[in-house]
């Protein structure tokens, strides 16, 4: 049988990623840094490393894995160490009875039925979102298969979410981030030239890896990595609640002041649901403890999601809690007062998150503005719960006076 060839003079960082032991590696890449090169290897060598191994090279679609993968894999496996190749399965047969074959994930029914060992999620931003925990999870459940996701950055999107999990899941979870330039196969001054051609904030994207929205963000000064940390409630400090009158959803957040940090530590997002309701739950969440309610300003004498009869405020106050007294103020100030809380000019954070509020850090990273305009786009539905933030910000700091965005008003 013919030997593999182990010399595939892999690049430092390919080598690393290529090392690890994880279960899952996730690996966020430029163009042409070489991912789809180093994840066939990542398959072909597991493949030869054990017998009867199922191991599974997937990209967005079978085209693509045809066009983009098939050569290159013939290449990688010696004709001598195969024991049958379909051209029209695209698979590969070894002679210890493993087996490496392509597939597309735009045909999930392809896919299930099998139990895995090892697979690819090549180009992982272009699959449907529910390909991984749909589809491909469940497969490498019996045999406690492995994967690798590679791909280079879309937006805030369901790749983001998976590099962004994985940080707090190391046990199982390695993540690598690799710069086209680091890969060695684009040379400098062709990276320069398409940087003048495409523009930075592209260049970014698709050579630094950064994810990026191509669209302006709202909420710009917000950073997972250093906004987000586990947070535990005080004891004794009064809880206080920034809420969004809507019907669908019904949102709040639950916050409490730490020194000059503002902690948000828990959110209640309803569906289809009311004032009433929203009390209801926060008072089974937070049950004995006291606290003030900022609501919407614009809701004083609002009925839209309480029964006929009452404001949207009696019933806060009727359920035990204290309505804070907002004054109107302009949208700009409130995302201008929640950006300088997330980071200000000297950059320090006094506003942090836990992890559990999964809708507001979604929004926070993923609501832009209109094309062109200084307009929140509200059709993705994400502005309701970081508005819920917003009232609550601009009633523990309004933007009036001399100290606008940092004078606390005592609550
Ligand atoms: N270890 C390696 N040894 C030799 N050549 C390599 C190696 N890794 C990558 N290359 C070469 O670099 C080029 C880019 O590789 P590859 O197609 O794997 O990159 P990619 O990041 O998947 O690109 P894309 O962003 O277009 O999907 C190819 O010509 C490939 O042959
Ligand atoms: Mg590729």
């Amino acid at each position: 049988m013919e030997e593999l060839n182990l010399n595939q003079n892999l690049r430092w960082r390919q080598a690393r990623v290529f090392s690890c032991k994880k279960r899952f590696i996730i690996v966020v890449a430029g163009r042409r840094w070489g991912k789809t090169r180093l994840a066939l290897w990542w398959l072909v060598v597991n493949a030869f490393s054990g017998q009867n191994r199922l191991c599974y090279y997937i990209a967005p679609n079978y085209r693509q894995a045809k066009r983009i993968a098939w050569g290159v894999l013939k290449k990688l496996v010696p004709i001598g160490a195969r024991c049958h190749t379909s051209e029209q399965e695209l698979s590969i047969k070894l002679a210890n009875g493993s087996v490496i074959e392509l597939h597309g994930a735009d045909r999930p029914d392809s896919l299930r039925g099998v139990g895995l060992d090892f697979v690819v999620l090549d180009e992982f931003a272009s699959m449907d979102p529910d390909t991984w925990p749909v589809v491909v999870r469940p497969m490498l459940a019996d045999r406690r298969g492995r994967a690798l996701f590679i791909g280079t950055p879309r937006s805030y999107d369901h790749f983001y979410d998976l590099y962004m999990a994985a940080k707090l899941k190391e046990e199982n979870w390695a993540r690598f981030h690799c710069r086209t330039d680091e890969g060695g196969y684009v040379m400098a001054n062709e990276l320069a030239t398409v940087k003048a051609e495409i523009g930075s904030k592209r260049f970014k994207q698709e050579f630094e890896a950064s994810f990026e929205t191509l669209q302006a963000r709202v909420y710009h000064e917000f950073d997972r990595e250093r906004n987000v940390m586990e947070l535990e409630l005080l004891p004794d400090a009064p809880v206080l609640v920034g809420m969004d009158f809507n019907i669908n959803p019904m949102a709040a957040i639950v916050a409490q002041r730490a020194g000059e940090q503002i902690q948000v530590f828990d959110e209640i997002v309803l569906t289809n649901s009311n004032t009433p309701e929203m009390m209801r739950e926060i008072n089974r969440r937070y049950a004995g403890r006291h606290g003030v309610v900022h609501p919407d300003p614009s809701g004083v004498a609002r009925k839209t999601s309480a029964p006929v009869g009452k404001t949207d405020f009696r019933i806060i106050e009727e359920a035990g809690w204290t309505v804070f007294p907002a004054k109107q103020y302009k949208v700009v100030d409130r995302i201008n007062t929640v950006n300088a809380k997330l980071c200000n000019a000297q950059g320090q954070r006094r506003l942090l998150i836990s992890p559990k509020c999964r809708n507001l850090i979604k929004a926070l990273d993923g609501l832009t503005y209109k094309n062109g305009t200084k307009i929140p786009d509200k059709t993705s539905g994400l502005d309701h719960v970081t508005d819920a933030l917003g009232y609550l910000l601009m009633g523990l700091f309004p933007t009036t006076g001399p100290n606008w965005g940092s004078t606390p008003v005592s609550v």
